[in-house]
């Protein structure tokens, strides 16, 4: 990495952790009271390769700092010309207060997580479902279409009948979904808790939930989505249902992370890449793999999220990197009007919960642009279309809880997903108006967060700023 990125990334962590921090402690006691502390070093932006403007600020008497603290980085010169920065003491006391402090905070809740999930015995499997799918074969993996439900005047319930928008509690007797995201979520923890702590007891768990869910011929699941968002009465699932895959990331990214361990088996990670080869040749070759892939709204984002991470698992990361950005591009395109708003989301009686969780998508593909050599943040489409557009979009009818959301929208305007976006955007895109929004709306996603609400899972974006840090290895910036 360039000794120019490396000062962006640095400073860019440094105004966001003082913003986390700030934004949760307020300032310290014992800080030194500083009058443009937290101000434009927040505004750092990742991508941007704007010159460093000096820091001059109208309301500091400027002649009366001495220029090494005027500024917040000083440049020194070796006599090669070489240059290494420095970060000005007063900002580095409270960057490093402030690090140690949201680490440990971090590090106390991932163990947390990770020894739950180590001390969790129970079996996770599709093989103990009490229904099975057309094919009779327990391994295949089973998901009830969420928003179908019976007609309570036909033969045992049949046909199914679709009511968006409503999830039908029926979907709950089928556990399959349920357990594939849990084992995802374990695996991430268990990675992400063995990469700061080097437990090896982490990594045997890992190691024990993979044989169990993809190897062990007992209680394996079959590498195909035949029978995903399958509704009662036909014969097969439905192209839908390939969504149910696509937190599949978490455990990807979080396996590289294990594989120093001596506790971990590369001959059962083997057999788990012939699993993934295997599931993603059905993607390619199966219609319900190809028509979700040419979906226009958040099934094709996701798709492509999907597709991308697991190309990368499985060592084809020329393909990665040109999917990447050619999903990027497509999606920015086709799913974001030039006003910003997301016309194939906003069309769902859930327009809401769906915009959000369409942008979500479009974060990830910007990331993973980002971490090919793309700057897909800053992607502009022919229309202007952008994803800072569709943020811009939401943000208005986010700080006014949905009055004037011009859209039908049948269940609440969650706040908690959004605002981790927003807190994400704020730091990828200087401008000011998003922590304005955050002063506002970060104490609602908190509240929201206090109600267990689906999303309530969100550690104050540390771990997503340590992410920024490390290359990726721990993308936790989206939930
Ligand atoms: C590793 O984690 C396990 C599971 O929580 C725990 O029982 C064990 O004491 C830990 N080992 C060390 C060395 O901390
Ligand atoms: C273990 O995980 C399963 C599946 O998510 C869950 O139903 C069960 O309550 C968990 N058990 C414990 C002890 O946490």
């Amino acid at each position: 990495m360039g000794s120019h990125n490396q000062k962006l990334l640095i400073l860019t962590i440094f105004g966001m952790l003082c913003f986390i921090f700030l934004w949760t402690f307020g300032l310290p006691e014992n800080s030194i009271k500083d009058p443009d502390f937290n101000d434009d070093s927040t505004k750092m932006n990742l991508m941007n390769d704007a010159p460093r403007k000096s820091n001059k600020d109208e309301n500091v008497p400027f002649n009366k700092i001495p220029p090494s603290i005027s500024n917040k980085l000083s440049t020194v010169y070796d006599v090669d010309g070489n240059p290494k920065e420095y970060i000005n003491s007063r900002y580095y006391v409270n960057y490093l207060s402030i690090f140690r402090q949201q680490h440990h905070q971090m590090l106390s809740m991932l163990v947390q997580k990770a020894d739950l999930a180590f001390r969790n015995n129970s079996v996770y499997s599709v093989t103990l479902k009490s229904q099975l799918a057309p094919s009779q074969d327990f391994h295949d993996y089973l998901s009830l279409a969420r928003y179908f439900w019976p007609d309570p005047n036909g033969r045992n319930g049949l046909p199914y009948q679709k009511r968006d928008g409503y999830p039908n509690p029926e979907i709950e007797t089928v556990k399959d979904y349920a357990f594939l995201r849990k084992v995802f979520k374990d695996v991430e923890n268990l990675g992400f808790a063995y990469y700061f702590t080097r437990n090896d007891s982490y990594v045997e768990k890992s190691i024990y939930r993979i044989k169990e869910w993809f190897i062990n011929p007992e209680t394996k699941m079959n590498p195909n989505l035949n029978y995903a968002s399958f509704i009662k009465g036909f014969n097969s699932g439905r192209r839908t249902g390939v969504l149910d895959m696509h937190p599949i990331y978490r455990m990807l990214q979080s396996i590289p992370l294990m594989r120093s361990s001596s506790k971990w088996d590369f001959l059962v990670e083997n057999q788990l890449k012939q699993w993934i080869s295997d599931y993603y040749e059905w993607l390619e070759i199966t219609s319900l793999g190809k028509n979700e892939k040419i979906s226009l709204n958040n099934h094709g984002t996701y798709y492509d999220v999907q597709a991308i991470f697991l190309l990368s698992y499985l060592d084809r990361e020329e393909e990665a990197s040109k999917y990447s950005l050619e999903a990027l591009i497509h999606r920015v395109n086709t799913g974001i009007g030039l006003s910003g708003q997301q016309h194939h989301e906003t069309i769902r009686p859930t327009s809401w919960f769906y915009s959000v969780f369409n942008l979500q998508a479009l974060f990830l593909l910007a990331e993973r642009s980002q971490y090919y050599g793309y700057d897909g943040w800053n992607y502009v489409g022919p229309k202007g279309q952008s994803i800072k557009k569709a943020i811009d979009y939401l943000l208005p009818y986010a700080l006014t809880d949905g009055k004037g959301w011009p859209f039908n929208n049948i269940k609440e305007f969650e706040l908690n997903s959004f605002v981790r976006l927003l807190e994400l955007a704020f730091v990828i895109w200087p401008d000011d108006k998003y922590l304005k929004a955050l002063i506002i709306l970060r104490p609602k996603a908190k509240s929201e967060q206090a109600l267990e609400y689906r999303n309530a899972d969100w550690e104050d974006n540390y771990l997503c700023v340590w992410s920024l840090m490390t290359n990726k290895q721990l993308w936790t910036c989206v939930e």
